[in-house]
């Protein structure tokens, strides 16, 4: 399938784990994609195995940086039609030894980074979408969590500042996609599920939590990176024209118990 032939997207947090993912997804499927990480070495790679592909060196919680970015889509490709905010650290600490400086650390990243990243590209995003027609749209796609709607802490897992961010994203989501309507830019949301990426390997590696993990899963297993950018190319598409404001699952059914 090639339904991205022509697009620009950018994708944070593309050097590894879904980011990658999603970036050699939108590639195979023809679009150009401007590689966004912090850790340059990461993506430098990717950009040198594909000739549509750019690796731009960026912190999304740092405004100077995220305007930098932007300079170089605007002159590298003068337009975007496809963002992906999908950067995102997690940390593990818990509630009563929680510094603010920690809370403040993942806050950064995972909710102010999608908010400054969506707003430096929000006037490139337009412009793409005005190029293709009158009623053509571009898309913002923002990897949430199932943890910005349901809470595992009670099992151990000390990271309330992580499903604090990931929620406030969730909300920022719903909320950009009124805001940008008028822009004709669609804003919807994956939230993952437990996904295999050096994120979770130190989890996943534990085979008590991999069984407890599996259990709570209908389709019994753990997912992939693949799955995520699976449904990115979906949101990202034409075929969700009339798709904004809306979250997609994807974790084998765990949030439906
Ligand atoms: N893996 C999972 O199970 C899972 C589940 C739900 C949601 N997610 C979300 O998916 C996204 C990607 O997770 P992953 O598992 O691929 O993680 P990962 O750690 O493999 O990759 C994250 C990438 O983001 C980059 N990054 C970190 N801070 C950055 C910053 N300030 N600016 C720019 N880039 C930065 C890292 O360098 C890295 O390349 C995250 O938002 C995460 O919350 C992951």
């Amino acid at each position: 399938m090639a339904q991205h032939i022509g697009r620009v997207a950018a994708v944070t947090g593309a050097g590894s784990g879904n980011g990658k993912a999603i970036a050699e997804m939108l590639l195979e499927e023809g679009a150009q994609v401007a590689l966004l990480d912090i850790a340059g070495d990461s993506i430098a790679q990717l950009a040198h195995d594909h000739a549509n592909a750019v690796a731009v060196e960026v912190d999304v919680a740092d405004v100077e940086s995220v305007r930098a970015a932007a300079d170089r889509l605007r002159s590298e490709f003068g337009h975007v039609d496809i963002l992906v905010n999908n950067a995102g650290i997690v940390r593990g600490t818990n509630f009563g030894e929680l510094s603010v400086e920690e809370w403040n650390e993942v806050f950064a990243v995972n909710s102010t980074g999608p908010f400054l990243v969506s707003q430096a590209a929000a006037p490139l995003l337009e412009a793409g979408a005005a190029a293709r027609g009158a009623r053509a749209t571009s898309a913002i796609v923002n990897i949430t969590s199932v943890e910005a709607h349901i809470v595992i802490s009670s099992s151990g897992h000390p990271q309330i500042h992580y499903n604090a961010s990931k929620g406030a994203l969730h909300q920022l989501t719903r909320a950009l996609a009124v805001e940008c309507a008028a822009s004709r830019i669609r804003v919807n949301a994956v939230a993952p599920g437990f996904i295999e990426t050096p994120f979770t390997r130190p989890v996943l590696g534990n085979p008590e939590v991999l069984a407890w993990l599996l259990e709570r899963t209908p389709l019994g297993r753990v997912g992939q990176p693949q799955d995520v950018a699976d449904a990115v190319s979906f949101l990202a598409s034409d075929k969700a024209s009339w798709v904004t404001g809306s979250t997609l699952f994807v974790d084998g059914g765990w949030t439906v118990y």
